[in-house]
């Protein structure tokens, strides 16, 4: 049986992406202190990972995943390709990754027109996505707390509800040193998402404005202050989302030919992190080829969109102000990753042609459709996972996709976590500013069968008959 232990360790350095500077691993860091751009984690020896076959890695990961080894089962399963620094008592395992893939459901698919699946990341431990990279982020920083002895660590994060759901989730469990705080828009995370840092005791602080605006305070904090930025700004957490990327292949038997997968981008960590796992892997030989990836954007919060657009020579990086989107949580302005997405996307389409990364843009309203759709179909498609099919449906329409190909839907985080925009459309109550108008079709509401003052004035088996025979009546059922 293949021993499962990793063997292999490596040496890590921050590379910053504007200027191309090197640091050591072991502080943290976000951005450059020579020109301020941001940094992508490299193993120095990533030379000696093609050692070992692409034969050897797949059997080893399909070792780890039979095996009862918790902290190798989860994104750790791949540790040489993550953070081969770390030491095995440091990983924290709250049971993240090795997420579903769903197939779409047959009559679901039939109307789209071709066969794709969605990868289900609301099933992590804090229901999306954030978990894969907050185990990575976490795991370094206990890490780095039992090197330097530090006694007290105050981790923060701005967020539109998830990070910090996440961060909160991975600090409650980790404990002592780490305290978490975190800062959210005031009103513009869902209540399922503020009642999770709340949950797991963290502080929470409400600043009014967007995400952008929170965003450029926890930077002023990270610089100026002592404290540990849980943000994708922090490359440990690109680290741990890679996985993603891993699982996919893996689950694909490494076979990646004509797969499409449709990634929303909000800061632009998790599109970074699925393209420099897949470019990694390519590397490695474990995939032939490079799946394509398309990015969606509603069009009320789409720079990267926008900046693709634009002809090759006549792009220019432009920040956008936000209009609401029922996409909350990608609903971003001035995305960090954005250099990080740039530099990758570059190789991405060296390696894998012009037509290997795209981004696509949506409206609200196809978001809203999309993801009633999928959930009428017996799917558990957030927002931004309807964001997902809409931009498929899209990229058929203008002829980007063929329906020879497949595709892999990322619903990012659990339908549950945004139930209020389903309501906000079964009930036609939307603002006007996010212009959609519900498809009486999709829209559902509980119906009464008695009064309420019906408990009370009858007797138990009374109101048992009774009910029965309203429920009878109402659904036209025909007595045995
Ligand atoms: N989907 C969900 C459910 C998200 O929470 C986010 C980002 C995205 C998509 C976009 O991913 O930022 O990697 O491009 N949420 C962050 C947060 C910003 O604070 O929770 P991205």
């Amino acid at each position: 049986m293949t021993d499962v232990f990793p063997t292999l360790r490596g040496r890590m350095e921050y590379v910053c992406l504007g200027c191309d500077a090197r640091y050591p691993a072991d502080s943290l860091l976000y951005t450059c202190p020579g020109c301020g751009n941001v940094f992508l984690l490299e193993t120095i020896d990533f030379h000696k990972l093609k050692e070992r076959s692409a034969a050897d890695w797949r059997a080893l990961f399909d070792a780890r995943a039979a095996s009862r080894i918790t902290a190798l089962r989860g994104v750790f399963r791949y540790y040489e390709f993550i953070a081969p620094v770390l030491d095995a008592q440091d990983i924290v395992y709250l049971g993240e990754g090795i997420t579903p893939i769903v197939e779409a459901a047959p009559a679901l698919r039939d109307q789209i027109g071709l066969s794709f699946a969605y990868k289900n990341d609301g099933q992590n431990p804090s229901a999306s996505f954030k978990d894969r990279g907050m185990a990575c982020a976490f795991s370094y920083l206990k890490w780095l707390c039992r090197r330097n002895n530090w006694e007290e660590v105050l981790t923060v994060c701005a967020s539109t509800g998830d990070t910090s759901a996440s961060a909160a989730l991975y600090a409650a469990y980790v404990g002592a040193p780490l305290k978490s705080v975190v800062l959210l828009p005031a009103g513009k995370v869902t209540p399922q998402q503020l009642s999770q840092p709340l949950g797991s005791g963290a502080t929470v602080l409400e600043l009014p404005g967007v995400f952008d605006d929170c965003m450029k305070v926890v930077e002023h904090l990270a610089e100026n202050y002592r404290v540990a930025l849980l943000n994708s700004k922090n490359s440990w957490r690109i680290l741990g989302q890679e996985s993603y990327a891993y699982e996919t292949a893996q689950w694909h038997d490494w076979d990646v030919v004509d797969l499409c997968l449709f990634v929303p981008v909000g800061n632009a960590g998790n599109i970074t992190a699925i393209m420099s796992g897949f470019l990694k892997l390519h590397e490695l030989g474990l995939v032939t080829n490079l799946p394509r990836i398309f990015g969606v954007q509603s069009e009320h919060a789409d720079p990267v969109y926008r900046y693709y657009a634009a002809p090759a020579l006549a792009r220019t990086w432009q920040p956008v102000r936000v209009r609401p989107s029922v996409a909350q949580a990608a609903m971003i302005g001035n995305p960090v990753s954005f250099p990080r997405v740039r530099k990758l996307a570059e190789r991405y389409i060296a390696a894998g042609g012009e037509k290997a990364f795209q981004i696509i843009q949506v409206r609200e309203q196809e978001i809203m459709d999309a993801m009633l759709k999928a959930n009428r179909h017996g799917h558990i498609a957030c927002t931004q996972g309807g964001e997902c099919l809409a931009g498929l449906v899209n990229a058929l329409a203008l002829g980007l996709v063929s329906r020879s190909e497949r595709a892999l839907l990322d619903a990012t985080a659990h339908s549950l976590k945004f139930a209020g925009f389903q309501e906000l459309y079964f009930t036609d109550a939307f603002s006007p500013e996010y212009g959609i108008t519900p498809n009486i079709d999709l829209a559902n509401r509980p119906e009464a069968l008695l009064p309420r003052s019906a408990r009370n004035e009858l007797e138990d088996a009374a109101y048992t008959r009774k009910a029965a025979e309203a429920m009878a009546k109402l659904l036209r059922l025909s007595p045995k």
